[in-house]
């Protein structure tokens, strides 16, 4: 079993390598947005935990040269400098909402792949997860335009449930997935949210 879970893992992280991306992540990106039909050509688009930057890199190539791409993490994506990408460096525990709103345009899209260190705790694990997916949302809220989308990972835990019912006032429809390149052994799960409504 272990044997079979790795050669998948394996499968995906080579397939990157391959084809360019900066990491295996990107397919589950890739697989969300074929799903669910979240970037379009020139769409603003923020992803929140940009590093090492496979999901900038792919919904770069989504919107286009009339889109743009903002990536946020503790870590400068390296040696990436499309000219429609900007990095911002802050710790999305504890940056100022007002500050990222004075400084992003409005969105059509927002995602989040933010993952705390894993401890292999479970419960710590999931409450760190959900501390930044909570977080995640909040910035969705602010910075989403009209109808825009909102994808995020989250742990599954407890409080799944809770964070899903406080986010389906504020959009059309809410499903959770889980991707085929999520690795084996992981617990992520990721909530889409689409058809933003505004207040
Ligand atoms: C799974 S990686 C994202 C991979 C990325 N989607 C890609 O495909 O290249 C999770 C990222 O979340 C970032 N992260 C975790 N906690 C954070 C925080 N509090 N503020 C900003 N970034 C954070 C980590 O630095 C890490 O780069």
């Amino acid at each position: 079993m272990q044997m079979k879970s790795n050669r998948w893992d394996d499968h995906y992280t080579e397939k990157a390598r391959k084809e360019k991306w900066r990491a295996r992540s990107v397919y589950k990106l890739q697989e969300i947005d074929s799903k669910f039909k979240l970037i379009r050509r020139n769409d603003k688009v923020l992803d929140l935990g940009c590093f090492p930057g496979s999901w900038s890199q792919y919904a770069i190539w989504k919107v286009g040269k009339g889109g743009d791409v903002v990536g946020i993490d503790l870590q400068k994506p390296k040696a990436f400098n499309p000219p429609n990408f900007t990095y911002m460096a802050a710790d999305i525990e504890t940056v100022e909402l007002e500050q990222l709103a004075a400084r992003i345009e409005p969105r059509n899209v927002v995602l989040s792949d933010l993952a705390p260190p894993t401890t292999g705790i479970r419960d710590t694990d999931a409450s760190r997860s959900l501390f930044l997916a909570e977080r995640a949302a909040e910035i969705a809220r602010m910075l989403l335009k009209s109808k825009g989308h909102f994808a995020c990972k989250i742990f599954e835990g407890e409080s799944l449930k809770s964070f899903k019912s406080d986010l389906t006032p504020a959009f059309k429809q809410i499903r959770l997935f889980r991707p085929k390149a999520t690795r084996k052994r992981s617990r992520e799960v990721y909530l889409v949210a689409t058809g933003f409504i505004m207040n």
